[in-house]
């Protein structure tokens, strides 16, 4: 999968991808992420890619122009599957749609600054619009860092058996149960004694039951279908 990212804060998301299995996912092959500056894309003087908004108002803009540019650019080298924009107005992103991202060839994600993008770009190039949740960023780097990680991980071929996202909470619906490792007993907290049984058939069915448990005391809305609770 190739990742597209047009910032005006490349700097932001050098090291994001650069550790763990966001850097296996590359080194493997199976993950390209890509950042381009907006302003080496301007056609205006000093690098300027905003400007105030039509009919007033506090804030600046991104302009249209550089944006249209960058992206005929890359979709002259490539077909992409979708063009994203991070936005705290976009549709609050969940493992589902991770999902469906992780099977995509080509994305292109666009990061967001000051009031937005101009509209016009939003109406004739994206395809989707994304928030990582109802509060404000400052711009959309770190949400669109939040995205390239979880669908990363998701790419077949990225994830070995040890750490393998079947397990993950959210993927079969519901919260990850508690996990435990050695030693067995600290300062007197003892491990659930099933799980040291050595009997994968009991401990596959507490598992569920800690998942069940844990999901409706903490997220009941996602045992009714209802993610956005
Ligand atoms: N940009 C600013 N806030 C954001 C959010 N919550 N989600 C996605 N992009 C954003």
């Amino acid at each position: 999968m190739r990742i597209d990212i047009i910032t005006v804060l490349p700097e932001l998301l050098e090291s994001p991808f650069n550790h763990s299995i966001m850097k296996r996912a590359k080194a493997k092959g199976l993950l390209e992420v890509h950042l381009h500056n907006l302003r080496d894309h301007t056609p205006y003087k000093q690098g300027q890619v905003d400007d105030y908004q039509f009919g007033g108002g506090a804030g600046m803009v991104m302009m249209p122009e550089p944006l249209a540019i960058l992206i005929e650019l890359l979709q002259k080298e490539r077909r992409y599957d979708e063009i994203i924009f991070m936005t705290p107005d976009g549709k609050l992103y969940d493992q589902k749609t991770s999902n469906t991202l992780s099977l995509k060839e080509n994305v292109i994600i666009i990061c967001g600054h000051y009031k937005g993008i101009d509209d016009r770009i939003r109406q004739h190039f994206v395809t989707m619009e994304i928030s990582i949740g109802d509060y404000v960023l400052s711009g959309g780097e770190l949400a669109a860092a939040v995205v390239v990680d979880s669908v990363g991980r998701l790419i077949p071929g990225v994830l070995n058996d040890e750490t393998s996202a079947l397990f993950d909470s959210f993927q079969d619906g519901m919260l990850a149960p508690p996990v435990y490792t050695r030693p067995a007993d600290f300062r007197g907290w003892k491990v659930p004694e099933i799980l040291i049984s050595g009997d994968p058939k009991k401990v596959d069915a507490w598992r569920h039951e800690e998942s069940l448990k844990r999901t409706a005391e903490r997220r009941p809305g996602l045992l009714n279908d209802d993610v956005q609770e």
